[in-house]
């Protein structure tokens, strides 16, 4: 069988144990990939030599789908390393925003920047990201908050994703903060993202989500509500920040609105949880975000016993969590959330790609899907979060072609 799909562009990888993040989810065996699709998987001791293919030799190592990052802040300038030790002083992120800093800092660094500039300063946060097994990632916008700012934003992901090796999902998100020309018209700016930018981006197709902050002091769950129903009406996908720092009752929204995902959620109430299982909506939860800010853990145990689907995703941004280390956050999962390794794995891979729409293609081995996957140099995949904070990836295999090499 192998041989009769063996074509020229067929990499075959060998004995390496395998996590499919499917049923039957550790295997042993080899891997052949054809074109940028996954041909055949774990067939142990078939012929090891195929004409016109190449072979790696992954014995003692661990193959799993690459990893997908399901929410990011990715496209941004300047740090903010100064409210990072104000908050160490007993500041809290609130308090920080409410005297012009947090988003509203980000904001008028990205206004200044032109899209190139914007370009060069993600192309190696997402090198970082690949080195660290990651092959697909959503971006948000949400720096911007004009029209042409965000359009900037937006062009800039769809160019990024032009070049790859990184697959980008563009999510639009005007309601990250009212900006400050604003403050005195919130509801001026609701109408200019409904009326003219949500249009706008759904015209020219730059984005297929669109998400928003829902919190207290930011946007209100009715005002989320207007925004996210034009969003749908215009066909975009949605998604929401849930949750996050007060118990709003954002996870409700996300799943009454069939979101794709409520990301956060460290203050979900039991109601929420509730909500979230009798709806497809995925949580995502964001593990480095609350390390980051010192404060409480998402339940995820409670949410992986009540059935919800769980996905892990780095919230990378230069406010609540500054880091590509996905891995990282996989292990924060774990000691903080008590989720098992297996548990973490199918949450960066699978649930990360259902969040995303778009497990038909991502985020498990299985034939016929898209030939992403990573070699990590341990040798049990549970080493992957145990052994933390470094990088275990050996391979990073991007549509079938090697990407990354350690
Ligand atoms: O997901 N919560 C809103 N947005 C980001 C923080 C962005 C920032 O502080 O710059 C988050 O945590
Ligand atoms: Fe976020």
């Amino acid at each position: 069988m192998f041989e009769d799909e063996a074509v020229s562009g067929s990499l075959l990888i060998r004995g390496a144990s395998l996590m499919t993040a499917r049923a039957d989810p550790v295997r042993c065996g080899e891997v052949l990939l054809s074109g940028d699709r996954l041909a055949a998987i774990a067939i142990p001791g078939h012929a090891t030599c195929l004409p016109n293919t190449e072979s790696i030799d992954a014995a003692g190592k661990v193959v799993t789908p690459g990893l997908i990052d399901c929410h990011t802040h990715l496209i941004f300038a300047g740090s903010r390393e100064d409210e990072f030790e104000q908050r160490l002083q007993g500041a809290t992120y609130q308090e920080i925003a409410a005297r012009g800093g947090g988003i509203n800092a980000t904001v008028q660094r990205v206004r200044r920047a032109s899209k190139e500039e914007l370009k060069a300063l993600a192309r190696p946060r997402l090198e970082r990201f690949l080195r660290f097994g990651v092959t697909t990632i959503e971006v948000k916008s949400g720096y911007g908050l004009t029209l042409v700012d965000e359009i900037k934003c937006l062009e800039a992901i769809a160019e990024l994703n032009a070049e790859g090796p990184l697959e980008l999902v563009p999510t639009f998100l005007g309601a990250h903060a009212v900006p400050p020309e604003f403050r005195n018209d919130r509801d001026g700016y609701i109408r200019l993202l409904i009326d003219e930018m949500l249009p706008e981006i759904a015209r020219r197709k730059l984005a297929s989500y669109c998400d928003v902050f829902c919190e207290t002091g930011v946007f209100s769950l009715a005002e989320s509500e207007r925004i996210l129903g034009r969003a749908r009406d215009l066909g975009l996908g949605l998604r929401l920040h849930a949750d996050e720092l007060t118990p709003l009752g954002g996870a409700e929204l996300a799943a009454r609105m069939g979101a794709a995902s409520a990301d956060h959620l460290l203050c979900i109430t039991d109601a929420g949880i509730d909500a979230l299982a009798a709806s497809g909506t995925v949580a995502t939860l964001l593990p480095g975000t609350a390390f980051f800010l010192g404060v409480d853990y998402a339940p995820a145990r409670k949410l992986i016993e009540r059935g919800v689907k769980v996905a892990l995703a780095s919230d990378c941004n230069p406010g609540t969590c500054p880091t590509e280390n996905l891995p990282l956050v996989g292990a924060m999962a774990c000691t903080q959330m008590k989720m098992l390794p297996a548990e973490v794995l199918t949450a960066l891979t699978l649930n990360a790609a259902t969040a995303l729409g778009r497990a038909d293609r991502i985020g498990s081995l299985e034939v016929g899907k898209q030939a992403d996957l990573v070699i990590w140099d341990v040798p049990d995949y549970r080493h992957l979060f145990y052994h933390f904070g470094v990088n275990h990836a050996w391979r990073v295999i991007k549509r079938g072609r090697v990407v990354y090499a350690a």
